[in-house]
């Protein structure tokens, strides 16, 4: 699988996977996690998707025991997590509020905690979660350089930032700003239009697109016309729906990098079937229109 380079130490693979989900898995056991992480690797996904805050803080812990495990595994696989969101829950039951956290000890603890729980020695690319409005910049970014130069931390990034925040970001932190995660699909498309995509195409920065089938409900009612749409086009390719909605985001020239989220593992095994399609233009736009309802202007 094509591999997208996101910093001089860093590529990651066209398609990733997320663990978000995990949890709500029926089967949480370690050896059905490493199922899915080899279902993965054997097409070339090679890229994981973690945070602190999924499975209500637990579902790094389930990544480290499907790790510990099955060591050769960690090799083969780019591990990305993020920190910043403090939900009263798990291992933050103690808290009045969910809210967020950038200052420097909450960021170091919480990737150390991450380490700990993934048992791994270092995360390959470190996102800050959600835009915190009290961000100090120099502080956090003072902290994030501290933690690329103790090697806690290969790269760093963000997701759902807008492009002042990472503009602000930027110009208090050494390391380059790997990507921006942000939530890209057919159904949730303004990132298209608002300026993201325009911004990190301007800096030559790869997006990662979370819920990249709208978590499922791209497919919850068949007779929709985009649904119907997208099962039109998967005929012509013999594909699976989910691959052409997939393929409209890898269309698109900003190298959209889609993050998968299912725990099925047929699913799974098919995700690269989207690098077989090219959508051509007015494909493209049926899409685009069954989406808005509505004809582009
Ligand atoms: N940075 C952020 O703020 C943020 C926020 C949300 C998510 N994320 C990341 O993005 C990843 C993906 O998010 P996501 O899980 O919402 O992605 P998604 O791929 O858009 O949605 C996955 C969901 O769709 C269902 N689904 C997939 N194919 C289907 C089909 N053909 N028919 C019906 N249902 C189908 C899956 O069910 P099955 O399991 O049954 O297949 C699963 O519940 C997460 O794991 C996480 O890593 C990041």
């Amino acid at each position: 699988m094509e591999k997208i380079t996101l910093s001089a130490s860093l590529s990651v693979s066209r398609i990733a996977y997320g663990m978000w989900r995990l949890t709500d898995d029926a089967d949480t056991s370690a050896k059905h996690i490493q199922a899915k992480i080899e279902a993965c690797l054997e097409q070339g996904i090679t890229t994981f998707d973690q945070a602190d805050i999924y499975g209500g803080y637990s579902a790094e812990s389930l990544l480290g025991t499907a790790l510990k495990q099955a060591p050769a595994l960690r090799d083969q696989m780019e591990i990305i997590s993020k920190c910043n969101i403090v939900a009263p829950t798990g291992i933050h039951s103690d808290k009045r509020i969910k809210h967020y956290d950038t200052s420097p000890p909450y960021i170091t603890q919480a990737v150390e905690r991450s380490l700990q729980h993934m048992a791994i020695d270092s995360i390959d690319l470190l996102l800050l979660h959600r835009p915190d409005p009290l961000m100090d910049a120099d502080k956090t970014g003072n902290a994030l350089d501290a933690l690329i130069e103790s090697g806690k931390v290969k790269n760093i990034g963000v997701s759902n930032f807008r492009p002042r925040d990472i503009d602000l970001l930027q110009s208090r932190v050494k390391s380059p700003i790997a990507t921006n995660q942000i939530e890209i699909s057919l159904l949730e498309n303004s990132a298209l239009t608002n300026g993201d995509l325009a911004y990190l195409q301007q800096h030559r920065i790869a997006p990662m697109a979370w819920s990249p089938l709208a978590g499922g409900r791209l497919f919850q009612d068949p007779r929709s016309p985009l649904t119907a749409k997208l099962t039109e086009i998967a005929a012509t390719f013999a594909v699976d729906p989910a691959s052409i909605a997939i393929a409209w985001l890898l269309k698109h020239p900003a190298n959209i990098l889609p993050v998968m989220g299912s725990n099925n593992i047929n699913r799974i095994k098919q995700f690269s079937e989207a690098l077989r399609v090219d959508l051509d233009r007015q494909s493209w736009f049926e899409l685009f229109e069954a989406a808005k309802g509505q004809p582009v202007p």
